[in-house]
């Protein structure tokens, strides 16, 4: 069925386990001493003719990881010719091929599950678990497009019809999709976006995230390996606005997947909007100021733990992560106080390391962005809490985990894209202000609540405007076909990715008609 409920997700791995944990820590090991190299594929042929920027751990800058040849405008162009001959005979394939394809990759990106791993934490500083996560999402993305692909797309639709005529609905790929992804998912959103568009029946230009394109690249290669042909594939490791602006205002791009900030959404939002011709989708998921409620009933022990986990897991740098925490007064000052002794034991450090709870942010720009984040937080809020950074963090871009109470999330204009956490107390006869707060900052991606009164929660639930809610849990790490995942507002426009929809926006519907 297209909600996939035979289907099963990759398997896990407990790294409290030794037995789990010790052939891992072996096996990344050996990709210590590796170099890897991005340049972008054009038919298939690498090509190192751009401009080269070496690629350095963003926990430790001594650390050579490898480098990265850009793309050129010129050879967006070229790109953009090969993929619109590859759509030609990519639409033509049977569904069932394109999806045999997405299952091949994802069987490849399990055996080549520990270089995948080793490349996100050194390229872009994931723990262990992050990098577990990361390759697992990834290979979900792949199973349960594949899974949607078939059914969705295997075969048209009969509708009915007087006698004498024949009626049919079926989809189709659009053209040539420009998947434009982040740094922070680098290898499961860029999957993800690329297999949704490939297995809808269109032709792709993947272009990564500059800090993550070595992973991008690996994955790339896997995917070439998988049987996805070189006309219909095209990579583009580049500047966001030298590929977008050259490639955007195309009218051979017939539809944008992108996932980044909120910003940029709306630069591509403006160039489609004035392009002449064809109407084309732009599929946007971006930013949140998430918020998570925690009334007067809710335990504080379970409360902390999940809160924890929201705003400080993968160094706070998911687009799900927890920023604004409101606590109702009679509960605050216990909660904080728990909270402030939490924050005390998170390790932060190196992520090659199992105990490391918190690693580096992505690059030099989000740590000083952060840390002026800080600066102003401490002339007027009040520090609730503030993990210590070992002196051995130095040479990387580590940002102390801080937890700060101020007085609404209206004080926040930005997205702090990053371990910090912003605290508000709030009276009882006060909720419906706070519901209307949280609406008005006008995103709308992930809401936390804690409430042992299920009125109460379900309340909150069906008037603050987002996309995904968690109750009595953590708000962050949506699994694919479980916690179909995406925002509104300024999060984005849906559909949401790992869901029942999400194919239906990269394809265009059909009707056939014979007069029998
Ligand atoms: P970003 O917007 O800076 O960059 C995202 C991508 O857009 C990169 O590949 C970048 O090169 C490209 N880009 C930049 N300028 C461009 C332009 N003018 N034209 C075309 N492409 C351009 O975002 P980021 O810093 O890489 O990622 C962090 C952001 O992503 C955060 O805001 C986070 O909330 C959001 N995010 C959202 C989701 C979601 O599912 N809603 C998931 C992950 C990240
Ligand atoms: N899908 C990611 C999460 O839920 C962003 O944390």
């Amino acid at each position: 069925d297209i909600f996939g409920n035979e289907r099963r997700n990759s398997k896990g791995m407990n790294i409290h386990v030794a037995a789990h944990l010790d052939p891992l820590l072996n096996h990344l090991g050996q990709w210590a001493m590796t170099r890897w190299e991005a340049a972008p594929v054009i038919r298939g042929e690498k090509r190192r003719d751009g401009s080269q920027s070496d690629v350095h751990a963003p926990y430790d800058r001594s650390q050579h990881v490898g480098q990265v040849y850009w793309a050129t405008e010129a050879m967006a162009e070229e790109a953009l010719a090969v993929a619109t001959e590859g759509f030609a005979s990519w639409r033509e394939r049977p569904a069932e091929d394109r999806a045999d394809c997405l299952e091949r990759y994802a069987d490849l990106m399990e055996v080549n599950m520990q270089e995948l791993m080793a490349i996100c934490c050194r390229e872009a500083g994931k723990t262990i678990q992050d990098g577990i996560d990361e390759v697992r999402e990834a290979v979900d993305f792949c199973r349960y497009y594949a899974l949607q692909g078939r059914s969705r797309f295997g075969k048209a639709m009969a509708l009915p019809g007087p006698t004498g005529e024949s009626n049919e609905l079926y989809m189709e790929g659009r053209g040539v999709f420009l998947c434009i992804s982040p740094w922070n998912f680098p290898l499961a959103i860029f999957t993800g976006q690329v297999m949704a568009a490939l297995v809808a029946g269109n032709a792709v230009i993947a272009k990564p995230a500059e800090q993550t394109s070595l992973v991008a690249q690996r994955a790339f290669e896997l995917m070439l390996e998988a049987g996805f042909p070189p006309d219909v594939i095209q990579f583009l490791p580049g500047d966001g606005a030298t590929i977008g602006g050259k490639l955007t205002p195309d009218p051979r791009i017939a539809g944008v997947a992108f996932t980044g900030s909120t910003q940029v959404a709306h630069i591509l939002n403006r160039t489609l909007a004035q392009r002449e011709g064809a109407i084309v989708p732009l599929i946007a998921e971006t930013g949140g100021q998430n918020a998570m409620i925690v009334d007067s009933s809710a335990l504080p022990e379970q409360v902390v733990r999940d809160v924890i986990q929201s705003a400080f897991a993968s160094a706070g740098q998911r687009c799900s992560a927890l920023r604004v925490l409101y606590i109702q007064k009679e509960v605050a000052e216990r909660t904080e106080s728990l909270l402030a002794g939490a924050m005390q034991e998170l390790m932060v450090g190196n992520p090659e390391r199992h105990s490391t709870d918190v690693g580096p942010v992505i690059d030099q720009e989000a740590r000083d962005g952060l840390k002026a984040h800080l600066t102003e937080l401490g002339k007027h809020a009040r520090l609730v809490s503030q993990a210590p950074i070992p002196e051995a963090c130095r040479d990387g871009y580590f940002v102390p985990p801080s937890a700060y109470a101020i007085s609404s999330i209206n004080e926040l204009k930005d997205e702090h894209f990053g371990p910090v956490l912003h605290i508000v107390r709030y009276t009882a006869e006060k909720l419906d202000d706070v519901i209307d707060e949280i609406n008005a900052a006008g995103y709308g991606l992930t809401l936390g609540i804690h409430s042992r009164s299920e009125s109460t929660a379900a309340y909150i639930e069906r008037r603050v405007k987002v996309g995904n809610t968690y109750v009595n849990r953590n708000q962050i790490g949506a699994v694919v076909g479980v916690q179909p995942f995406g925002g509104r507002g300024l999060s984005g426009t849906g559909p949401k990715a790992g869901g029942p929809h999400y194919l239906l926006r990269f394809a265009t519907e059909r009707t056939r008609t014979i007069n029998t």
